[in-house]
């Protein structure tokens, strides 16, 4: 409901944000499977672009569910309502002039896409963390894959909760055929020939 609730202009405004972080902002999109490393590259993109002097921060899956998104579980519905929070959050880093990545497994098209229109063209970057889910099982890390094998894990990504691969991502990292810094040599560049860092 935003009867009775009046929009306010902030003074300092995007563009100036941006002017004094000299660089564009914008949400750096990954989705993929559990154990698909996007909070590892992520990170390590965040690292590497912090150290060139760029504004970042990396809003994980796994932080979030600890706060914010503390009350939402596994069900489509509570993907739904986690992704749409993460989206207007990232809306906010973005107006703050900051280059924010989201890393959630973020499992439905549609619900990407409503992230993609809550800001602008030029904004948002769908990128595609692939890894095929018999390597993602095999890594494991968290020995989530095991648990939900074993039944022990309901609504797991993969194993018995659907995951839409991207339709038309503006990257796709393959991170069972080239390293982490490979990875985010790939995204740099991106972010290079669009201008938006140097
Ligand atoms: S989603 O689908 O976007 O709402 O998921 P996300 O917020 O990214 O949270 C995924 C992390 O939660 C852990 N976890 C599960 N993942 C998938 N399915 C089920 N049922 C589940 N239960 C717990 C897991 O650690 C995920 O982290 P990543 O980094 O993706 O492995």
């Amino acid at each position: 409901m935003t009867e009775n609730i009046v929009w306010h202009e902030q003074l300092v405004t995007k563009d100036e944000q941006r002017a004094k972080n000299r660089h564009h902002s914008a949400v750096l999109y990954f989705t993929g499977l559990s154990g698909s490393g996007k909070s590892t590259i992520a990170n390590a993109a965040a690292r590497r672009l912090h150290d060139l002097g760029a504004n970042t921060y990396v809003l994980d899956g796994d932080n979030v569910r600890h706060g914010l998104n503390k009350d939402l579980g596994f069900s489509d519905e509570a993907r739904k309502e986690n992704i749409r929070r993460i989206g207007e959050v990232a809306k906010l880093f973005v107006d703050s002039g900051q280059l924010v990545f989201t890393a959630f497994i973020s499992p439905f098209q549609e619900d990407r896409d409503s992230v993609r229109r809550l800001v602008k063209e030029d904004e948002f970057v769908e990128v595609y963390i692939s890894c095929p889910l018999d390597a993602c099982e095999q890594r494991d890390p968290k020995g989530l894959y095991e648990k939900a094998r074993a039944g022990v894990i309901p609504e797991f990504t993969g194993i018995s909760s659907p995951y839409e691969a991207p339709v038309n991502p503006e990257l796709i990292l393959e991170t069972d055929r080239f390293t982490v810094e490979e990875c985010v040599e790939q995204l740099i560049s991106y972010l290079r020939e669009k201008k938006w860092v140097d």
